[in-house]
């Protein structure tokens, strides 16, 4: 009987706190990492994600057929849940580009395209924080590169007066919209104003454009026809980087490097929540890639940038893609 009783009590122990010392520590480690504090009882409540998220890695690191690896990063005491509601898009998106405005010369491409070593074309990567802004970052993030491919100057521009002001053209601020809307916007607005005039913070605010500090300027639109990758890829290739969506499923949170390559999402223009910036391409072990330009910050993903399968549409990738025209 009393040992029936120890026996339950150390079960009954155990179940309420899983986790050894050891565990602990490496909680509180990453903790300090990312620079996270809670209360106590979301301590236990983050500590629990945590180790079902590190299960996950673990399991998937395991494997033997990955193209990419898992890792611990910023969003690691997080649902997918959680995350989605954060920091993708929740709402399907109008990309409604059947027929794009694209003309492709047709080749021959280079192997691999790397707009970072072509010139000072790229600016670093920033972060979005918890607002469903990637799309501001993606359009800032191409024309960036754009003006800075026709002008030899590479300036930062706003994503807050995208945030703030471009709600005419379908989108919703830190709720969603779409690159191509977003340049669409800059070209009837006559203008972005710099990072450093309309700073980012992450919240939803009331327009502040200053027509005098508009810096940098949209001609036209070019969407890529819907589905055709090989139009994307002439676009990087011979133009400049690309803005582009595809649906984020759980297992992307985690990527750490590699070419990611999912089963788990889906890949039409319904189903897209999520828009990034196409910086290059390249192949890896007979898998070709694009590289790519996220706004998770640079200690995500391989400072701040990920590889994604190409050549399959692979989750969307090539529903709703686009750029501008810079006018200079
Ligand atoms: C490009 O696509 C957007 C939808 O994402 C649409 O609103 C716009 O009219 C299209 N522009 C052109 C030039 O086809
Ligand atoms: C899609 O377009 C319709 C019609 O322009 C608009 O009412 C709706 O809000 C748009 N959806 C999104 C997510 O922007
Ligand atoms: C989406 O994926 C399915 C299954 O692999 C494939 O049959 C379909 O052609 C794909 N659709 C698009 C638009 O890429």
């Amino acid at each position: 009987m009393k040992v029936l009783i120890l026996l339950l009590t150390v079960y009954t122990v155990n179940a309420l706190h899983p986790f050894s010392e050891e565990d602990e520590y490496q909680f509180k480690l990453w903790m300090s990492q990312f620079n996270k504090v809670y209360d106590i009882d979301e301590y236990y409540q983050r500590l629990y994600i945590f180790f079902e998220n590190k299960r996950k890695i673990d399991h998937h690191n395991e494997g033997t057929h990955n193209k990419f690896t898992m890792g611990l990063n910023q969003f690691s005491d997080l649902t997918f849940d959680e995350f989605k509601r954060s920091f993708l898009l929740t709402e399907p998106q109008n990309c409604s580009a059947t027929k794009g405005s694209h003309v492709s010369r047709n080749g021959p491409y280079p192997d691999a395209v790397d707009w970072r070593k072509m010139g000072n074309y790229v600016t670093d990567v920033k972060n979005q924080g918890p607002c469903g802004s990637c799309w501001t970052f993606s359009t800032t993030g191409c024309l960036e590169s754009v003006t800075a491919i026709a002008t030899k100057k590479l300036l930062q521009l706003s994503e807050q007066q995208l945030v703030d002001c471009a709600q005419d053209f379908n989108n919703h601020g830190c709720s969603g919209g779409l690159p191509s809307q977003a340049f669409e916007y800059i070209k009837y607005n006559n203008g972005l104003m710099t990072e450093d005039d309309y700073p980012y913070t992450a919240h939803d605010g009331k327009c502040k454009f200053k027509a005098d500090l508009a810096a940098a300027f949209v001609k036209d639109v070019v969407n890529i026809t819907k589905y055709d990758e090989m139009e994307m890829l002439d676009a990087v290739a011979t133009r400049n980087p690309v803005s582009f969506a595809y649906e984020v499923t759980s297992d992307f949170m985690h990527y750490h490097d590699g070419v990611y390559s999912s089963t788990d999402c889906r890949n039409t223009t319904e189903t897209v929540n999520h828009a990034v910036l196409a910086v290059g391409y390249g192949e890896e072990k007979g898998t070709p890639y694009w590289i790519v330009k996220n706004s998770w910050g640079t200690s995500w993903g391989m400072k701040g940038y990920f590889f994604i399968e190409r050549g399959k549409n692979m989750c969307g990738l090539a529903a709703c893609s686009s750029y501008p025209l810079p006018m200079v």
